[in-house]
């Protein structure tokens, strides 16, 4: 069993979170939790409010004294899912004044996967630039994109296709959500 961070922001999205909780737990993982407080507004907000209900911990984001501020706290990797582009700024910009940034900015230092799922539209040169030092630094950038190739039915299947590309950067590559190209 791995163990994994999930960061939940104020950005449009929360459904992306709920369902990335439930897969790691499906795929027996550790989930470690920290919500913003608009994570926490939106998420209600957006019909989830029940969304750390299946997280084995879920922090304070303004407790530094939670283990995942520190690097010596093993674990295989953060998700900021969905990725406001505040949030955003200040992880490209080291800014560790949260937990959740904190966490984020330990990752980047350990030199552990750090996926970001942003959500805004339109983007301004400003969150491009962002996401670009981000990805500059070893952050993976998976956007709040859906694709529509494998023909998804449903809200759930469309998010699955941004989830499932988000569990193989996390080397969870033995998931079964949704299809990958050309399997039969
Ligand atoms: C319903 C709702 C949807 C929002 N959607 C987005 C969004 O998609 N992207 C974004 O960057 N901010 C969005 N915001 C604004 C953020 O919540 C706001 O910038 C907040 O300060 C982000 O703080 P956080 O990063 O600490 O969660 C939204 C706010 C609300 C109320």
């Amino acid at each position: 069993m791995g163990r994994y961070v999930v960061g939940v922001t104020g950005a449009s999205g929360a459904i992306y979170a709920d369902r990335l909780i439930g897969h790691l737990k499906d795929l027996d993982q550790e989930v470690h939790l920290v919500l913003t407080d608009m994570g926490k507004k939106v998420c209600a907000y957006e019909g989830f409010p029940d969304a750390a209900k299946r997280a084995d911990r879920v922090y304070d984001n303004k407790d530094f004294f939670a283990p995942i501020a520190s690097g010596s706290y093993l674990h295989q990797g953060m998700v900021v899912v969905p990725c406001s582009m505040g949030t955003l700024g200040k992880i490209a910009h080291g800014i560790g004044d949260s937990l959740l940034t904190r966490a984020a900015d330990v990752c980047m230092k350990e030199k552990r996967a750090l996926i970001v799922v942003p959500r805004e539209t339109p983007m301004s040169s400003l969150h491009l630039q962002n996401q670009k030092v981000l990805a500059d630094y070893g952050g993976i950038i998976i956007p709040a994109n859906p694709s529509f190739y494998h023909k998804p039915a449903t809200i759930e299947d469309l998010v699955d296709t941004v989830l499932a590309r988000v569990l193989d950067h996390l080397g969870l590559t033995h998931h079964q959500v949704g299809k990958r190209w050309k399997d039969s």
